[in-house]
């Protein structure tokens, strides 16, 4: 029996994928491990977003040269967005010649092919493809999560903010068609999953790319209207193309999580506009305002970089008060790091290392306030939850919002199944609840 191990870096973006990794392996006789010493084949699928999980891919790629010795076999492949950076295939081909495959973004569905010519000639294979290709409906796929189901809507992203690399390593926008989509969402749903979380860099401009009217709210709507016990969830959403179409049947759909992730990355406007963002701060909170206004159970959450070149305290202490303002469920915080070939790396005024901590740890410890008094406000509410779990003497569940949740009762409940639960108290960030009946 031949097995596979494959690490993942990143984004859900990478996670799904890595699925499809999988879905080839299994298809080739392969099984799963977590032993690296027992794999024949170890999968890097990588990220490139900032430098730190850059260096710590290529610290862990480096690490597994040793597995080689004891088995002369193994093979090591590399993919994801590292490997379609500029110079990175150099790079492998000269300093990690230990690593047999590479291939990049939009090559992913070739992956079995290259297995097979390694196994065949044993000569490195690098094939990275510079262009986006017609998205491939026929790739196998192997999922991992239990009750989720990830599905790609869109690939690519379109917007080149000034500090991203994305755009560089996953090409234009190329959405799949609502028909295509709408297939695999049904599947999922008789199959059992309760939640389904739609994946494009920028969701909001689902269908641009079409001739017709097909757009991302008219998307949601369709996967509303099949039947079933489920919840549809998205990530991620730019401000900047965030409708009101979308806002109303987030609010009006009973099927539609409540959850939005709308990354602000800065609360000032210059920065905003250096970064090439194409909203202002009235802008987004223009969008805050009507969803707060319009979306029943509302949870939002963010992304934010600090330390973009030129920040001053005065900027960053802009976004401090936009966290404020907001009052968001969750904050992702970003120390900004400079990528290679994006238009910020050009920019004068770097911020040292040292105001980039102090300023993201001021903002982490902020939004852990506002958690800690949002999950205190949840005390004596009722709330739907999905149970996903059982232990000895309680079930475990997850708000729609993700935040988790210890049920206790005596009652069988049904796995996955969605309940209502009222919140007694808290433990730690876990909600101590009981069942509403
Ligand atoms: N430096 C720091 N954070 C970044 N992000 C994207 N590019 C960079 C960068 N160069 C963050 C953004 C984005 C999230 C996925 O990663 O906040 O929303
Ligand atoms: Fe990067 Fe901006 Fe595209 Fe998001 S929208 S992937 S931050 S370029």
């Amino acid at each position: 029996m031949k097995h596979y191990l494959i690490k993942t870096y990143g984004c859900q973006m990478n996670v799904h994928e890595s699925e499809k990794l999988a879905g080839m392996l299994k298809s080739l006789g392969y099984n799963e491990t977590n032993n690296a010493e027992q794999a024949d084949i170890i999968v890097f699928n990588t990220c490139c977003i900032r430098d730190s999980a850059e260096q710590k891919v290529l610290g862990n790629i480096g690490a597994v040269k040793k597995l080689k010795k004891q088995n002369p076999n193994l093979i090591i492949a590399v993919c994801g967005c590292m490997a379609q950076e500029n110079g990175r295939k150099e790079l492998f081909q000269e300093k990690y010649k230990h690593v047999n495959i590479v291939f990049g973004t939009h090559n992913l569905h070739n992956f079995k092919e290259y297995i097979l010519n390694f196994e065949k000639s044993k000569k490195n294979i690098y094939d990275i493809w510079e262009k986006e290709v017609e998205i491939n409906e026929n790739v196998e796929m192997y999922r991992t999560s239990n009750n989720n189901a990830w599905v790609n809507i869109m690939y690519g992203c379109n917007n080149f903010c000034t500090y991203c690399i994305v755009p560089y390593v996953r090409g234009r926008e190329r959405s799949r068609t609502i028909e295509d989509i709408t297939a695999e969402v049904k599947t999922l749903v008789n199959e059992g999953y309760k939640t389904i979380t739609l994946l494009g860099q920028n969701v909001n401009s689902y269908g641009n790319d079409f001739s017709d009217e097909t757009n991302f709210a008219k998307l949601l709507r369709t996967l509303c209207s099949l039947k079933g016990d489920f919840k549809i969830k998205f990530m991620t959403s730019h401000p900047k193309d965030l409708t009101d179409e979308v806002i109303n049947v987030i609010a009006t759909e009973p099927k539609m999580s409540k959850v939005i992730h709308l990354p602000v990355q800065s609360g000032s406007n210059r920065i905003l506009k250096l970064m090439n963002r194409n909203y202002t701060v009235e802008h987004y909170l223009e969008l805050i305002k009507k969803i707060k206004q319009q979306v029943p159970n509302y949870f939002i959450s963010t992304d934010i970089i600090v330390g973009f070149p030129t920040e001053t305290e005065e900027d960053f202490m802009a976004t401090y008060n936009l966290v404020k303002e907001v009052n968001y469920g969750g904050v992702f915080g970003f120390i900004y790091s400079k990528r290679t070939g994006t238009i910020a790396e050009k920019m004068d005024g770097q911020v040292s290392d040292e105001i980039k901590h102090d300023r993201v740890n001021r903002l982490l410890k902020l939004s852990k306030q506002i958690i800690k008094e949002q999950n205190l406000a949840l005390v004596g509410t009722v709330n739907e939850a999905l149970v996903e779990s059982k232990t000895e003497n309680e079930y475990l569940a997850t708000l729609d919002n993700g935040k988790n949740v210890i049920l206790q009762t005596s009652e069988n409940i049904k796995i996955p199944s969605f309940v209502n639960v009222r919140v007694n108290s808290i433990d730690r960030n876990k909600l101590i609840c009981s069942l509403v009946k």
